[in-house]
């Protein structure tokens, strides 16, 4: 009988230099250094820089990433339009998805052999750079237009995280929100061999481009057991409505069997590293907007949940309410995911063409034994 893994759960694939996710000690390394540490002293920017090339910026280093990243912030006519063919009903991360595909397929017109798609390492670092600045603009325009408003253009006075805000909601954010939002980035950039990392792998393995990598990955983080539980949180909020119908809900919950979003990982165990963070985060939030109620919810079913399930909050579930706080649709989460993620799928996907090798598992057979169709005689040529 094979030994299946199923799942891939426990199964090491591949070395990456890129980040280390370590259950036994509940901690997150981004090139070695401590997520706590980034997400309190780095500008988004910088941590985007340390992932693609090893190092946290000089001044100057980080100068030029703010400045090629300022310059290609705008969105460009091309992409408002692919992203206006959609109805404003579909998913916003389909909106994502579709502007990323046509991106790539204007970024890549003309070129008729694919093996000359794949690009250098040299031109898949500045595509990466020219998604990273892009993300934000096609996300607050999803917003904008989904609420029946204007794009806002960026402004070149504003660093990524403040710039972002200003685009979506066409004011100037609050410095506790900024910083709020700048520290989810660096929370949500990175986590070695997750789902859609994995994809982004995968498609990377058969020499295809980096665009159609990325557009698998964010295929792969939409579902809610991946990137979309962070949108589900909100779902779930809203159906509880207050902290004192927790323990009724998750009575009706539990018994129906149902998957708390925001609850559980596959890696950790006994809590996600980044949660206290982004709780912290979250906390100054509650404060800033004086919304005590939201608190009350996120503490009541956390630690009902997890006396009666010994189930641990992941980082979906401080982010949610977060966002919503910062006055985000609730649709617009998983997007500010891809936004943020796109740094670390960016640098998986440099990093597996650095040492290439097609991802092909086997499968072990459990069909029909082989049968021939009644009367069916092979003639010469198939013999
Ligand atoms: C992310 O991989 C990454 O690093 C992902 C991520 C990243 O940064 O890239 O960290 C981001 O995706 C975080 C996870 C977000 N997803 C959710 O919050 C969705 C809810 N979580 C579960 O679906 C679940 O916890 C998973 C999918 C995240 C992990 O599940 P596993 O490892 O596949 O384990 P499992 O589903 O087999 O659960 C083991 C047991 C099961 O009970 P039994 O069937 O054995 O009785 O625990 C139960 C599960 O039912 N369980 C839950 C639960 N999570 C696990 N029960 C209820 N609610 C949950 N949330």
């Amino acid at each position: 009988m094979a030994d299946i893994k199923k799942g891939l759960a426990g199964v090491v694939v591949d070395y990456t230099a890129i980040s280390k996710v370590n259950p036994e000690t509940n901690s997150l390394l981004y090139r070695g250094y401590p997520v706590q540490e980034l997400a309190a002293t780095q500008p988004f920017e910088a941590v985007a820089y340390l992932m693609w090339n090893g190092e946290l910026p000089t001044d100057q280093q980080l100068a030029d990433l703010r400045a090629t990243e300022r310059a290609h912030r705008a969105l460009t006519p091309e992409v408002k339009q692919a992203i206006d063919l959609l109805p404003t009903s579909a998913h916003p991360m389909d909106e994502v998805r579709t502007a990323v595909s046509a991106i790539g397929a204007t970024e890549t017109a003309g070129i008729t052999n694919v093996l000359d798609a794949v690009g250098t390492p040299e031109e898949n670092l500045e595509r990466s750079v020219r998604l990273f600045a892009a993300l934000p603009a096609i996300v607050a325009y999803g917003q904008r237009r989904r609420r029946g408003e204007e794009a806002v253009e960026p402004r070149d006075d504003l660093d990524y995280a403040a710039n972002f805000l200003w685009m979506t909601f066409g004011e100037e954010a609050d410095p506790v929100v900024v910083d709020a939002f700048n520290r989810s980035m660096i929370l949500y950039a990175e986590h070695s061999f997750n789902a859609s990392t994995f994809t982004a792998r995968v498609v990377t393995s058969t020499l295809s481009d980096l665009y159609s990598a990325v557009v698998g990955a964010i295929g792969a983080l939409k579902g809610p057991l991946h990137g979309g539980a962070n949108e589900a949180v909100l779902h779930v909020f809203d159906e509880i409505g207050t902290a004192d119908n927790v323990a009724p809900w998750l009575d009706e919950a539990l018994a129906e069997k149902r998957k708390i979003m925001g609850f559980g990982h596959r890696v950790y165990k006994r809590g996600d590293s980044r949660v206290p963070t982004m709780k912290t985060a979250l906390d100054t939030l509650v404060e800033h907007y004086d919304r005590p109620e939201v608190a009350a919810l996120y503490d009541n079913l956390e630690s009902e949940f997890v006396s009666r399930k010994g189930i641990y909050p992941n980082l979906d579930y401080p982010s949610g309410p977060a966002y919503n706080l910062m006055g985000f649709d609730t649709l617009t989460f998983t997007p500010l995911f891809v936004a943020s993620r796109i740094t670390g799928w960016t640098a998986h996907i440099i990093e597996q063409q650095g040492d290439n090798a097609l991802i092909r598992p086997l499968s072990e057979y459990n069909g029909p034994d082989e049968r021939h169709i009644e009367g069916y005689v092979p003639d010469a040529a198939n013999l």
